[in-house]
């Protein structure tokens, strides 16, 4: 199969979940262009209604306007998302009121104590299923202390739950990480008038929040979101002939490392800068060669692992994920369900407790039955995988595509030739 063409995904789902968190918390008006239509963002939306806000969609854009947080009548629903469930329980934890969050299935078997605990060191009342471990969660809403944070996870959720946290606190909050993720809650709240203070010191950055509870209202342009189209990107190079543009797509060096990782292997890929941080990215056939991932790089990589892995069963020699322990805790254990994948489709690969060995070859992909336990991210990999396969493959649960990329099949299709 060859895929040519031009291609733009949806708006960034991380800043797309953050603004309209942060239009809750401002009070008044805020619109939002190019948000992420996927479920996990209308989660979002839905939370910031049942919280007092009302939200319209006008010529194309949301608009949502805040009186800032009312107490909810109903359990909060974030449906498939971890990032909302983990982000929304910072913001509130610091509100007056009595807040539940529930997810789905997925959602709720997520470790949820790697926020629950530092947000009770700042003084936060909230418990959780199974030993304060997991959502459903119910927050007391109550007056919270600044604090200094080390020794996190290395997990933007983390680090932002503790941030918006420290929003409502009674002094600074830090958090000191020591191998960087996407700073995007950090940098938002800079623009919506928030002192912070981002500190390079030898070895880790810290992050300081200064106390701000009242934020202010802003219009917001949502990039193409660089996850998406690295499924687009790996399509056009392991498929024969092809050539694929991704327009306007955020390019954040804490986001592209799929880029630096598929360089490596050989990728013919250009960024064509638009602005700063956005570029239209080019992505055409090529030879790839084996990399090894891993150590720092791998937040950067997180969310592209499965579809790095298809790319890796497409190139010459043995490629090996390693310190990826955190795809254990994903939408699905995505250890596990990229290996499931890899092997279908005839690969050879070998799991690790924290990632993957994986030798790649030219040979066609055998025709496969995908298992992807609902997740997205596993499903569009498949499809991507099914371009290069001789068979017929079939993707179970695609439906779970909807959560960040409705109509991700219709458009590969359409590039299809
Ligand atoms: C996200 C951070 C990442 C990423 C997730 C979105 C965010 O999770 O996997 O899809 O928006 O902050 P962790 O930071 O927990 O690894």
């Amino acid at each position: 199969m060859r895929l040519a063409g031009e291609v733009r995904p949806p708006g960034d789902k991380s800043i797309s979940h953050r603004c309209a968190l942060l239009a809750l918390v401002a009070n008044g008006h805020s619109e939002i262009t190019g948000i992420s239509k996927g479920g996990d963002v209308n989660s979002t939306l839905g939370l910031v209604e049942a919280l007092g806000a009302v939200v319209a969609e006008i010529n194309g854009r949301v608009v949502i306007d805040s009186k800032g947080v009312q107490e909810p009548r109903k359990i909060l629903d974030v449906g498939n998302s971890g990032t909302l469930l983990r982000l929304a329980t910072g913001m509130l934890a610091g509100y007056q009121g009595h807040f539940v969050l529930s997810g789905d299935e997925s959602v709720n078997s997520r470790p949820m104590d790697r926020i629950i605990e530092p947000l009770t060191v700042m003084g936060a009342n909230i418990t959780g299923r199974s030993g304060n471990k997991l959502a459903p969660i119910a927050i007391r809403g109550t007056s919270l202390s600044g604090r200094e944070f080390k020794g996190l996870p290395a997990s933007a959720q983390v680090k932002s739950a503790i941030l918006l946290a420290g929003l409502r606190a009674d002094s600074p909050t830090s958090v000191t990480e020591v191998i960087p993720t996407r700073p995007h809650t950090e940098e938002m709240l800079k623009e919506v008038g928030v002192d912070v203070d981002i500190v390079d010191q030898v070895g880790s950055t810290r992050i300081t929040i200064h106390p701000n509870p009242s934020i202010q209202a802003k219009s917001w342009k949502v990039p193409t979101d660089p996850s998406q189209a690295a499924f687009f990107i790996v399509g056009a190079l392991i498929s024969a002939k092809s050539e694929v543009l991704i327009k306007d797509v955020l390019v954040h060096e804490t986001r592209i490392g799929f880029l630096e990782v598929l360089k490596r292997m050989g990728a013919d890929v250009e960024l064509r800068m638009q602005s700063d941080s956005v570029a239209d990215i080019y992505a055409s056939s090529s030879t790839l060669r084996a990399t090894d991932i891993g150590g720092d790089e791998i937040p950067s990589v997180i969310d592209e692992l499965p579809i790095l892995a298809i790319a890796a069963a497409r190139a010459e020699g043995t490629s090996r994920i390693t310190g990826a322990d955190e795809l254990r805790i994903k939408e699905s254990d995505r250890i596990a369900t990229s290996m499931a994948m890899l092997r279908a489709f005839g690969v050879n690969a070998e799991e690790l407790q924290d990632g993957m060995v994986i030798t790649g070859s030219d040979r066609p992909f055998k025709s496969a039955i995908v298992e992807t336990k609902f997740d997205h991210r596993i499903a569009m990999s498949a499809a991507i995988g099914s371009s290069v396969s001789a068979g017929e493959v079939e993707i179970r649960d695609a439906s779970s595509v909807d959560t960040s990329y409705p109509g991700f099949l219709s458009v590969l299709l359409d590039l299809a030739e």
